[in-house]
């Protein structure tokens, strides 16, 4: 390789790096992005620079890919994105597996460790192809969200990965004692198909709703894929780049079982939402309802207002008024925060995204562990449609499956109002208690209704 040509591959991993590491906050978030893409532009304008190569099919392949990308970045809504992701994820996973597949066909003498990069490339990359595609369907409800289940499956999927792992172990073996790999072809094929049927497998019997950690599950696979494919074809900035996509999306999707207190073991093999589980603690107390006009005259004397948004304000896409309001009771005179919890709404910073999109200032936007310790001081908590993450029978009921899932705590506030449809409960389908605690109004209609008529009574006034 020429000297140019590693130095470029360096540039383009540091880009990487400090791309990646200004994702971790808003406000470097989108120079972060652009600063990967650099990256990532310099790494491939240098592979394809190194010559010895035939640029005809390569162009064929950059037009169509780049008009799709740039199609979809374009049209996809921001409640979209996690399905967006399951289809890039898939497309990395599939064209690692497909140079492992390629590598396997050309390669004559093969050493055994490239013999073991090529068969973990093409089961990876297998698995995270089709497990994305399902990932997909299940997030965009072309298939049935529901978990599907069936006696002896986890029994299947393990006999089916025994069998995918002997027959890679097949082609290794070949490689050390023949020195290559051609011999074996069937059992190539049987790794293929097995990753394929295993990617199948591995997704279907988890929930809609988790799709998104499985998504973050499936990334860090298609980066592992990507990683090993480095190895088959000897590109070093192929390995940096799939180990950092590997390592993120572990630590992403560990992120997201911590904030929900589940194991991945539990959201992988526990069929979560495949029955509706209701709570134990009974519910007591009588629910005390009141109109959007009458929590005016309560807002008007609040000096703290501490705002929680959650899935249904997605649904409603009430972020703007929310940040009419915001704006109406600061003018007022009143503090104002929004907490936000790591797990509300469908996706990684699903929160964040939403209200940045309605211009509201970062350093309005905390956390439960900021807000929580001084919840007995804020006069009104506004629950905007998030039901699980104020729910007390996470510190409450051991017999709760959200016991330990660490809350926004506005059961403790003067005063609660919850914005909702209805007494439904949330994604985990456990009742809440926080709707008949005495310092509760529930506030019932669409969330940007609700909020609509607040501003309107403050603007009136
Ligand atoms: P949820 O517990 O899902 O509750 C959302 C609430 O919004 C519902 O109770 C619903 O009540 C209400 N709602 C829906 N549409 C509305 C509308 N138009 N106006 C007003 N309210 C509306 O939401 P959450 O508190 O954000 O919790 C998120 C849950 O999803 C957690 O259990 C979390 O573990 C799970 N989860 C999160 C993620 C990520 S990464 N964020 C990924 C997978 C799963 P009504 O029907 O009565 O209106």
């Amino acid at each position: 390789m020429a000297a140019w040509q590693v130095f470029a591959y360096i540039a383009a991993s540091i880009l990487f790096i400090t791309g990646l590491k200004m994702l971790s906050r808003p406000e470097t978030a989108r120079r972060g992005n652009r600063l990967s893409a650099v990256g990532m532009l310099i790494a491939v304008v240098a592979t394809l620079a190194a010559g010895g190569l035939d640029y005809t099919w390569i162009l064929v392949g950059l037009v169509i890919g780049a008009a799709v990308g740039a199609v979809a970045a374009r049209r996809v809504q921001m409640t979209g994105m996690p399905e967006m992701v399951a289809l890039l994820n898939g497309s990395g996973g599939l064209a690692s597996m497909l140079v492992g597949w390629a590598e396997f066909v050309r390669a004559t003498d093969v050493a055994t460790f490239s013999a073991v990069a090529i068969v973990l490339t093409v089961l990876i990359g297998g698995i995270a192809a089709s497990g994305s595609v399902v990932a997909f369907g299940k997030l965009s409800e072309r298939i049935d969200g529901k978990p599907y289940l069936f006696r002896g499956q986890k029994t299947l999927n393990a006999a089916l990965l025994a069998l995918a792992l002997a027959a890679a172990g097949f082609v290794v073996a070949d490689a050390v004692v023949a020195g290559g790999v051609g011999g074996t072809a069937l059992a190539f094929a049987l790794v293929l198909l097995l990753a394929l049927a295993l990617g199948v497998l591995a997704v279907i019997p988890i929930g809609g709703a988790d799709m998104p950690i499985v998504v973050a599950l499936l990334n860090s696979y298609s980066g592992l894929a990507a990683a090993a494919a480095g190895f088959v074809i000897d590109n070093n900035v192929l390995v940096v780049a799939g180990s950092l996509v590997g390592a993120s999306g572990f630590i992403l999707t560990m992120i997201m079982c911590k904030a929900m207190n589940r194991s991945l073991a539990n959201v992988l093999f526990g069929g979560f939402g495949a029955t509706i589980t209701a709570g134990t603690a009974p519910q007591q107390g009588v629910v005390k309802p009141l109109s959007a006009e009458d929590a005016y005259f309560i807002l008007e004397a609040a000096d703290s207002v501490v705002f929680v948004p959650g899935y249904g304000m997605a649904v409603a896409q009430a972020q703007h008024v929310v940040q009419e309001l915001a704006e109406l009771l600061s003018k007022n005179g009143a503090d104002v925060r929004h907490a936000i919890h790591p797990v509300a709404g469908r996706m990684p910073g699903h929160m964040n995204v939403l209200l940045a999109e309605a211009n509201v200032p970062y350093e309005q936007l905390v956390e439960p562990e900021d807000v929580n310790p001084a919840m007995e001081t804020i006069d009104v908590a506004i629950v905007i449609g998030a039901n699980d993450v104020v729910n007390p029978a996470a510190k409450e009921d051991p017999a709760s499956p959200l016991y330990g899932m660490p809350i926004i705590e506005v059961d403790r506030a003067r005063t609660c109002f919850v914005l909702k449809r209805s007494m439904n409960p949330g994604f985990a389908g456990v009742d809440n208690s926080l709707f008949f605690k005495d310092n509760t109004r529930m506030i019932f209609g669409d969330a940007k209704a609700t909020i609509t008529a607040m501003v309107a009574a403050f603007k009136e006034a």
